[in-house]
């Protein structure tokens, strides 16, 4: 199979300092030793291209940059994965944003600098998109990118227009308010929530108009279509070293299933719950996703 469709994913570009071990914090001067340092490709948007790149997905990524040290280890970890940067923008007046993500098995708390990541504009993408021969659009973390977001529906309905297809995973939103979704979904083939996001945007907009597709942790994923069709998928059973961007990886193997022209719905959510099994083997987002081959062997 080729993949038939070429993907820009849109959103969110920063570095992720991942640290293990003893990690949750003693103010009063104490120094606590950690077992891990990892800084690593971050963010929503920039995980995801790569986990699709990784699938053999032809991937795209328009997000900005800080001109920085950080910043090039972005353009640097992109490039390694095989994600195409030439719409990546660079904003030489504002640092790199980085999270710091104290990381256990089971839980993780994250420290964040936005940095570029809320400068990105609907006319950048906009442009990208034209740029490209791209069908399919996925939006990551809206909800960092106030100016884009507020250009959101528009911006939709021109690709909507085009017979461009698209897919939205809001992360979550730090003010917890959810606005403008009531807008957006409409226009959007594919949300990708996790559990806490889908409660919270239900309980912001009611009924979904599109179809979900929903993040479960260990017991994997879940597809409901408009009319209410409910299919699921359970993920693997494996030693989790970290589960950062796991949720992202899982959002690529969707999209990679959809690409590469699987049409079985439990059969995509499927390829979504290993994908983001298979990516928390390592420290975090990127370091543990599967190549096409794997992700086949666990299939079977
Ligand atoms: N403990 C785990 N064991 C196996 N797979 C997991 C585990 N945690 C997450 N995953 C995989 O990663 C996907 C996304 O994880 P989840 O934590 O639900 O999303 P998010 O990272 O967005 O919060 C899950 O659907 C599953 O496929
Ligand atoms: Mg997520």
């Amino acid at each position: 199979m080729i993949a038939q469709y070429p993907v820009l994913v849109v959103g969110d570009a920063n570095v992720d300092l991942v640290v293990r071990g003893d990690v949750v914090p003693r103010f009063g001067q104490v120094e606590q030793l950690l077992e891990h340092a990892n800084l690593v490709l971050g963010g929503s948007a920039c995980i995801m291209a790569s986990g699709l790149a990784r699938l053999g997905v032809p991937t795209a990524v328009v997000a900005v940059i800080g001109d920085d040290e950080f910043g090039r280890v972005m353009r640097d970890a992109l490039v390694a994965a095989k994600v195409d940067v030439s719409a990546l923008q660079v904003d030489p007046q504002v640092p790199t944003g980085i999270s710091v993500i104290l990381s256990t098995a089971d839980d993780r708390a994250i420290l964040t600098l936005p940095g570029t990541v809320p400068l990105l504009t609907s006319e950048q993408v906009l442009a990208a998109v034209e740029s490209s021969q791209a069908r399919w659009v996925h939006f990551a973390s809206p909800f960092l990118m106030p100016e884009f977001t507020a250009g959101l529906p528009t911006l939709l309905a021109k690709l909507k227009g085009r017979g461009i297809r698209t897919s939205l995973d809001t992360n979550w939103d730090p003010a917890n308010e959810w606005a403008g979704l009531g807008e957006v979904l409409p226009l959007i083939d594919v949300l990708l929530p996790n559990r806490a996001e889908l409660d919270a945007i239900t309980a912001a907009v009611g009924e979904i108009p599109c179809r979900v597709v929903v993040k479960d942790g260990a017991a994997g994923g879940w597809s409901r279509s408009p009319d209410g069709t409910t299919v699921r998928a359970p993920g693997i059973h494996l030693d989790v070293v970290d589960t950062t961007g796991a949720g992202d990886s899982f959002d690529a193997g969707y999209l990679a299933a959809v690409a590469h022209g699987v049409t079985d719905e439990a059969t995509r959510v499927r390829w979504a719950a290993v994908a983001g099994s298979l990516s928390t083997r390592a420290s975090g987002g990127t370091g543990a996703q599967a190549t096409r081959e794997l992700l086949t062997e666990y299939l079977e």
